[in-house]
């Protein structure tokens, strides 16, 4: 049943959603269930993690049940079904970015992917084979990143450049939560050896303009990381297109199950990079002396991996495709524009970045006037709300802005327009029971 009834307060209809909201929901079963003395479950916190469909539990469920080995060892008919499924899975989610098969590696999640390449780039400048010193980073060298980054894109970086003796610069934010880029070419320059960048805001939501950042990083030589966690799972994104050297994301904020993410490189790149964990599986010989690894992807994946968790994602993959990355991106504008509307529409909320859908996703953060973030929060899950408070692991985000935390919601696939009516309400509620009245609030 597509959601298109009037607009609460103004009796104008909605467009209709470009997906079938009921329809999804019934995929879900943590849907169905309720919370905080039998209320609906609203669940606005999918830019945390996203909850999964039958089709991803059954996939992992019926691994474990039939197929369960370890991949690439063993010579059994059970070794050798689990390793066509976890490639077998490789090979789908490399289609889903449009990428070569080789050049997609597993990790555990985007921050363990970042981690991957931060010490690939820190161990190249001890590493004995010379093919491996090419990325080396060291005195002198500089990584950018912005000020909206995650911290899982922020961190590794600071500790990269501790380890190394390189420094870290970075580009700033506009008032209205978009990158400041009229220092690029200054903050990008011949010292540069790798830019990070955020797709998507996990906290203000932005879309950022890659293609310029891309550009200035190709002009100086240098590599280019793009944090997709917030991305991938939300809009289509092409490597051949991109432009970039490495795209990572999670397999758990896409409909897949937790413990699995991907590292996507440039073959070349990937090539030239030594490894980061060593172990069994990545290597080609072992003698006492020394040992020499796989090409990627392999390189990068020491140790028996997350197979069921793998076969999850191929699955998460194809219920994405099924319901089309284009369509997913509508359904969210939909919805945010409709929300950021109802939101700024009550006196005493603030939005804390973009305030239209003018290159920006569905992460909307927000403060209410006189309430602490972790109150409304507190309020809302009251009435059956999820959603994340705090500082979205963007610390620097919030201080950019003088605000201690925010409230933010998140939407996903199943996300209908009475997920948002119900945290209007919240929030009204909210203003209610802290007795700050709308009138109040802008008094
Ligand atoms: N990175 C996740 C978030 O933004 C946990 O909530």
């Amino acid at each position: 049943m597509t959601q298109t009834v009037s607009r609460p307060g103004t009796g104008a209809p909605r467009a209709p959603l470009p997906l079938d909201v009921e329809a999804i929901r019934a995929d879900f079963p943590i849907l169905t269930r309720t919370v905080r003395d039998g209320k609906r479950l609203v669940y606005l916190d999918s830019g945390a993690t996203s909850q999964k469909p039958r089709s991803v539990l059954d996939a992992e469920r019926d691994f474990y049940e039939n197929h369960n080995a370890a991949p690439h060892r063993g010579a059994h008919q059970l070794a050798e079904e689990a390793t066509g499924l976890y490639e077998g899975a490789r090979a789908r989610i490399a289609e889903f970015i449009g990428a070569a098969v080789e050049e997609v590696v597993f990790t555990r999640n985007t921050t363990d992917a970042i981690n991957t390449v931060a010490y690939a780039l820190s161990n190249a400048a001890t590493a004995k084979e010379p093919s491996f010193r090419r990325y080396a980073v060291g005195q002198g060298d500089e990584i950018v990143v912005t000020e909206m980054e995650h911290h899982a894109n922020l961190v590794p970086w600071q500790q990269l450049c501790e380890r190394t003796g390189a420094t870290l610069r970075w580009l700033g934010l506009t008032d209205d939560g978009r990158l400041d880029l009229s220092d690029l070419g200054t903050v990008v320059n011949e010292r540069t050896r790798l830019v990070a960048v955020t797709q998507q805001s996990n906290i203000l939501g932005t879309i950022n303009p890659l293609e310029p950042i891309v550009a200035r990083a190709r002009e100086v030589g240098a590599l280019v990381l793009v944090d997709g966690a917030q991305s991938v799972p939300h809009q289509p994104v092409d490597v051949t297109t991109l432009g970039a050297d490495f795209l990572v994301f999670s397999g758990h904020k896409m409909l897949g199950p937790t413990g699995v993410g991907v590292l996507w490189g440039r073959y070349e790149v990937l090539d030239a990079l030594p490894p980061f964990l060593t172990g069994g599986s990545m290597i080609e010989v072992v003698r006492m002396e020394g040992s020499t690894f796989m090409p990627p992807p392999q390189r990068f994946e020491a140790g028996v991996p997350m197979t069921a968790q793998v076969v999850g994602l191929g699955a998460a993959v194809d219920y994405l495709q099924a319901l089309g990355m284009d369509r997913v991106q509508a359904h969210e504008e939909a919805l945010t524009g409709y929300a950021l509307e109802q939101l700024q529409a009550i006196p005493g909320v603030t939005v804390i970045g973009p305030p239209d859908t003018v290159a920006r996703g569905g992460a909307i953060s927000f403060t209410v006037e006189g309430i602490h973030p972790h109150d409304v929060g507190q309020v809302l899950d009251d009435l059956g709300i999820a959603v994340r408070v705090g500082h979205h692991c963007a610390w620097p985000v919030v201080r950019r802005y003088g605000v201690p935390a925010t409230t933010r919601a998140t939407f996903y696939v199943h996300t209908g327009y009475d997920d948002v009516d119900a945290l209007v309400e919240g929030v009204r509620a909210a203003q209610r029971f802290f007795g700050v009245t709308p009138e109040e609030a802008t008094a």
